[in-house]
C-alpha cells in the first residue's frame, strides 16, 4: 500500500538514516566540501566557463497595468476579454504585477545568482497604437528595469515583440498587413536607440511559429483567427519579413557592439536511434519541418519542398524581400521544450520518416509538454550542424508542474527537478561536444499568465500567490541555486 511521507515525517526519517530535509533557502550555502568522488562526477557534468544561465519572462504574462502610463490596447487585451478564449475567462490586467514590483523580482533573480534575464517589451507600451508618435513614458519603466538589472549584474537580454500586438494594428490586418512589418522595424529601431546603450542583446520575436499558426491558423492565440492556407502563407511572410526588417533598422539605430538575434521554437526532430543514417534524417527533418521559419531566415529562400506543398497558395515575395528576411544574425535562439518527431531514415523523398508519439508518451502538467529530455541536445546540434550558427542560446526550457504548497508551507516541485536535471544533462552532452551554446534561460523566474491557460498552468520556480502577489521559491528554485553555483549539473 502507498504511504503518502509528508515533509516533517521525511525530516523524521531522515534524520534516523542521517540524511537531513534538503534545504529550500535559496540563499543557503552548502556546508561541506563535496567528497572527491563527487568532485570528479561534477566534473563530467561541468558547463563551459563563462556559461549564462538566466531566467526568462515575457511583459504581457507578468507585468499587468494595463491601463498605466498611456499604454496601448494589445490583441490580448483584446483576446481575453472575450468569454470562453482563456481558461477561467482569466485576462492578465493584473498578472503579477510585475510592473510594481520589479525591485523585488530582480532580488528573486540575485537570490538565484543568474547573470542573465530575458524579458520583452511591450510594443503597445511605446507606440500606442503600434506607430506614429512614441509615447514620452513608454520607456521608462524598461529603463529602470535595466538599470536596476545592471546594478544587480544581472545583464539584460530584451525581446521586442513576444505576441503584444498593437490592437490599432490588428484593426489595420495585423500581420496579414505588410505595413505591419515597416511598423515593428521602426518600433525596433526607436527601442534600439533608446536603451542598446545598456541592453546589449536584442531579440526580434519570439516564437513566431505560435504566434502565427496558433493565433492566426488555429485561433487558440490572439488574435483568434483561422486563415485559410493562402493568407495565412502569405502573412508567414510578412512576419519574417518584419524580422528581417526589425534586424535592419537594429543595426542602424543602434550602439556599436549591439547583438540581434531572435528565438524560435524550432520543430525538434529526434533521431529515433543514434545511429549516421537515423541522424542524418533527423537533420533532413528538422530543415524541411522549419522550412517558413528558422531555415527561410536562415537560408534567404524557401525549400522547394514547401513550396511545393504551399502550391497554388505559397506566398508572394520578391529576391529582395528574402535577402532582407536572412539579414545576418549575431545569434540564434531556442525555445525548447519538447521533441516534436521522432525521425527515421527512409529511402523515399523526402528522405525521413515520423515515428509518432505513443500513446503512453509521459508529459508535464501542459499535455503538450512531452518530456523528452534529448530534445535539449538536438535542438542546438542541429541549428549549429545544418546552418553553421556560430552562437546560440537556449531561450527557454522548463516546465508546467501541479505545483501547490505543502502543509509546511514550501512547495515540493519534485518532479520540475527532475524534468530540468534531465533536461540539462542532455544540454550539457551538447556543450561538451563543442555545440556553440552560450547560455540558458530558464521559463520561467515565477508562475504567470500562460496565454489561453490563463493562471492553470504554473511554470515557474517561484510560486506566485495571485491574491497576494507573494512570491515562494520552490524546490527547483533551490536547484537550480546550485546548478548555477556549480557551473554544473547537480
Ligand atoms: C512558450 C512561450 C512562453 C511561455 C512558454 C511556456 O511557447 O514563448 O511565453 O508561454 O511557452
Amino acid at each position: 500500500m502507498p504511504v503518502r511521507l509528508t515533509r516533517r515525517d521525511f525530516t523524521k526519517i531522515g534524520g534516523a538514516f542521517g540524511l537531513s530535509a534538503p534545504s529550500l533557502d535559496a540563499s543557503a550555502q552548502a556546508a561541506t566540501a563535496p567528497s572527491k568522488e563527487v568532485a570528479s562526477r561534477r566534473a563530467e557534468r561541468e558547463f563551459p566557463e563563462g556559461f549564462l544561465w538566466g531566467t526568462a519572462t515575457s511583459a504581457y504574462q507578468v507585468e499587468g497595468a494595463v491601463n498605466e502610463d498611456g499604454r496601448g490596447l494589445s490583441i490580448w487585451d483584446t483576446f481575453a476579454r472575450t468569454p470562453g478564449r482563456i481558461v477561467g475567462n482569466a485576462n492578465a490586467a493584473v498578472a503579477n504585477d510585475h510592473y510594481h514590483r520589479s525591485r523585488d523580482d530582480i532580488a528573486l533573480m540575485r537570490s538565484l545568482g543568474v547573470s542573465t534575464y530575458r524579458f520583452s517589451i511591450a510594443w503597445p507600451r511605446v507606440f500606442p497604437q503600434g506607430r506614429g508618435a512614441p509615447h514620452p513614458k513608454g520607456l521608462d519603466f524598461y529603463e529602470r528595469l535595466v538599470d536596476e538589472l545592471l546594478a544587480n549584474e544581472v545583464a539584460p537580454y530584451a525581446t521586442l515583440y513576444h505576441w503584444d500586438l498593437p490592437q490599432a494594428l490588428q484593426d489595420a490586418g495585423g500581420w496579414e498587413n505588410r505595413e505591419t512589418a515597416n511598423a515593428f522595424a521602426d518600433y525596433a529601431g526607436y527601442v534600439a536607440a533608446r536603451l542598446s546603450d545598456r541592453v546589449k542583446h536584442i531579440f526580434t520575436m519570439n516564437e513566431m511559429a505560435s504566434f502565427v499558426e496558433l493565433g492566426y491558423g488555429q485561433a487558440i492565440f490572439a488574435p483568434g483567427l483561422k486563415l485559410p492556407p493562402g493568407r495565412l502563407n502569405q502573412l508567414r511572410h510578412n512576419a519574417l519579413l518584419g524580422h528581417g526588417l526589425a534586424v535592419q533598422a537594429i543595426r542602424a539605430k543602434a550602439h556599436p557592439g549591439t547583438k540581434v538575434g531572435l528565438a524560435e521554437n524550432i520543430t525538434v526532430c529526434v533521431p529515433v536511434i543514434e545511429t549516421a543514417e537515423h541522424i542524418a534524417a533527423a537533420e533532413r527533418a528538422t530543415r524541411e519541418l522549419n522550412a517558413g521559419y528558422l531555415t527561410a531566415i536562415l537560408e534567404g529562400a524557401y525549400t522547394p519542398a514547401y513550396l511545393a506543398w504551399a502550391g497554388a497558395d505559397a506566398p508572394r515575395f520578391t529576391p529582395d524581400e528574402m535577402k532582407t528576411i536572412a539579414s545576418p544574425l549575431d545569434f540564434v535562439g531556442v525555445n525548447v521544450y519538447a521533441p516534436h518527431h521522432y525521425v527515421r531514415a527512409c529511402t523515399a523523398a523526402p528522405g525521413f520518416a515520423s515515428v509518432p508519439l505513443s500513446s503512453s508518451y509521459p508529459h508535464m502538467a501542459s499535455s503538450w509538454l512531452k518530456v523528452g529530455p534529448e530534445a535539449l541536445y538536438w535542438a542546438p546540434r542541429h541549428v549549429a550542424s545544418i546552418w553553421d550558427v556560430k552562437t546560440i542560446y537556449i531561450t527557454e526550457n522548463g516546465c508546467s508542474a501541479a505545483d501547490a504548497p505543502d502543509r509546511d508551507g514550501n512547495v515540493y516541485d519534485t518532479d520540475r527537478v527532475m524534468f530540468l536535471r534531465n533536461y540539462l544533462m542532455q544540454l550539457q552532452r551538447a556543450t561538451s561536444e563543442g555545440v556553440p551554446v552560450r547560455g540558458y534561460f530558464l521559463w520561467s523566474l515565477m508562475d504567470n499568465f500562460e496565454w489561453a491557460d490563463g493562471y492553470s498552468n504554473r511554470f515557474g520556480l517561484h510560486y506566485v500567490d495571485y491574491a497576494t502577489q507573494r512570491r515562494t521559491p520552490k524546490l527547483s528554485a533551490a536547484f537550480y541555486k546550485e546548478v548555477i553555483a556549480e557551473n554544473a549539473v547537480v
